[in-house]
C-alpha cells in the first residue's frame, strides 16, 4: 500500500450541527481513479497543526462515481483536526488527502434487507451506504437505527429527511435520543445492546432477517450491540463494523512489555518494505511500536488514527514476530495469515521484516 497523500482543496463545508461539518474537496481528473472509493471507507485527511503534523481518518459520506468527496468532522474536545475542520478550515484551503482505504462497507448488488446502526457522527459512513444502496438497489431496504443527544446534535438530519421523502417504503430511520424526550418510549435513551434487544423483541428492528448489519460509533456501543446480536442468533459474518477513535488527539502510546524491553535495549532490526523498497531501521528501547521507530528513523509508514482502529498500517510478518497492544480491526484470518497493525506492534523476535505491499 502506498503512503502518498494528494494536495485537494477544499470546495465546500456544509455547517450540519453546531459541532459538525461536512467537508467537500475538488477532485482532479488524475486524481479520479486513485479516488474510486465503495461505500464505508474512509480517507485520512492531514495538514499542519502549529508545526505539528497532524492527520486523521474520516469516513466518507458521499456516493461513489458522483464526483464528490465529503467527509463529515465532528469536533471532539482538544481534537485538533477536528477543531480546525469546525473553526478555521475554509473554500479554497488545500489539506493533504490519503486515497480511500478501509473494509467497512458494502458491495453493491442484488436485492437486501440492511440493517444500520449508528452513533453521533458514526453516521456519515452510513450515509455513503444508505445513498448508494438505495440509488443502485432498487428493490432494497434500509434501517437506520441513529442515535444522538437530541435533535439539534443530529448529523446530515435533513439530507435523511430527503432520502426517506425519495425512497418511500424503503428507508425507514429510527432516532434515538439520550437527552430529548421521544414520542416513542423505547427510543429515549443511549443505543445499546438492551435497547436493540427491546426494540427486536418488538418488531420495531429485525435483525434476525437482516442480510447485513453495520455498526459505525464508539467502541462500547459496537462492543455491547454486536455480542447482544451474536446472543439474538445472528451470524457473525453478518455483523460489520467500524470504530470511531476515542478522541481525535493523538491515542495514548501502546505500553511497553518487558519482554519487548529487552529485546529493543540491544535494538531490533526492522526491515519495511514498501512500494517494492526495503527500508531499514533499528527499534530501540523506549520507542513502543513499530511505526514510532520507522518515524524515529525518518521512514514515512503508511498510518492514519495510530490506534489500532483504521488498519491503514496493516501489514505481513515475513520474518520473525510481534505482539500487538491492541487490535480493532485486524480479522481472525488476518492476523493466522501473518497480518500486524504497525502502530500496534512490539517485537517479540531479534530481528523482524514487515511487508506493507501484502494484500
Ligand atoms: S494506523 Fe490505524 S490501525 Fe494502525
Amino acid at each position: 500500500m502506498a503512503a502518498s497523500f494528494h494536495s485537494l482543496t477544499v470546495s465546500k463545508i456544509d455547517r450540519q450541527t453546531p459541532d459538525a461539518v461536512a467537508v467537500s474537496f475538488d477532485l482532479p481528473l488524475d486524481a479520479a481513479e486513485a479516488f474510486a472509493f465503495r461505500p464505508g471507507q474512509y480517507v485520512t485527511l492531514r495538514t499542519k497543526i502549529d508545526g505539528r503534523d497532524v492527520r486523521r481518518p474520516y469516513s466518507i459520506c458521499s456516493v461513489p462515481e458522483s464526483g464528490t468527496l465529503t467527509v463529515g468532522v465532528k469536533r471532539v474536545d482538544g481534537g485538533a483536526f477536528s477543531t480546525l475542520a469546525n473553526t478555521r478550515l475554509a473554500v479554497g484551503d488545500r489539506l493533504d488527502v490519503m486515497p480511500p482505504d478501509g473494509r467497512f462497507g458494502v458491495k453493491i448488488g442484488g436485492v437486501h434487507d440492511y440493517l444500520l446502526i449508528a452513533a453521533g457522527s458514526g453516521i456519515t459512513p452510513m450515509m455513503s451506504i444508505a445513498r448508494t444502496v438505495l440509488e443502485r438497489e432498487p428493490e432494497s431496504r434500509v434501517t437506520l437505527l441513529f442515535g444522538n443527544r437530541d435533535t439539534g446534535s443530529i448529523m446530515f438530519r435533513d439530507a435523511l429527511d430527503d432520502l426517506k421523502d425519495r425512497f418511500l417504503g424503503r428507508l425507514a430511520v429510527l432516532h434515538c435520543l439520550s437527552r430529548e424526550t421521544h414520542a416513542v418510549e423505547l427510543l429515549n435513551g443511549r443505543i445499546d445492546g438492551a435497547r436493540v434487544r427491546d426494540l427486536a423483541a418488538r418488531g420495531i428492528i429485525d435483525p434476525l432477517d437482516a442480510d447485513a448489519i453495520f455498526l459505525c460509533g464508539p467502541g462500547g456501543m459496537i462492543d455491547d450491540v454486536s455480542e447482544t446480536l451474536r446472543a439474538l442468533g445472528v451470524v457473525a459474518a453478518v455483523i460489520r463494523t467500524e470504530r470511531f477513535t476515542p478522541a481525535d488527539d493523538a491515542p495514548a502510546a501502546p505500553v511497553i512489555t518487558e519482554a519487548t524491553r529487552t529485546l529493543t535495549r540491544e535494538g531490533v532490526a526492522v526491515d519495511a518494505i514498501l512500494d517494492g523498497v526495503r527500508r531499514h531501521f533499528v527499534m530501540s528501547d523506549p520507542q513502543t511500536s513499530v511505526l514510532d521507530a520507522a518515524r524515529d528513523a525518518g521512514i514515512e509508514l503508511p498510518f492514519s488514527c495510530a490506534g489500532g482502529m483504521c488498519c491503514t498500517c496493516r501489514c505481513r510478518i515475513v520474518e520473525g514476530a510481534t505482539e500487538m497492544a491492541v487490535n480493532y480491526s485486524l480479522e481472525a484470518w488476518e492476523i493466522d495469515a501473518g497480518f500486524t497493525l504497525a502502530c500496534q506492534s512490539r517485537p517479540t523476535s531479534e530481528r523482524l521484516v514487515l511487508d506493507f505491499d501484502a494484500v
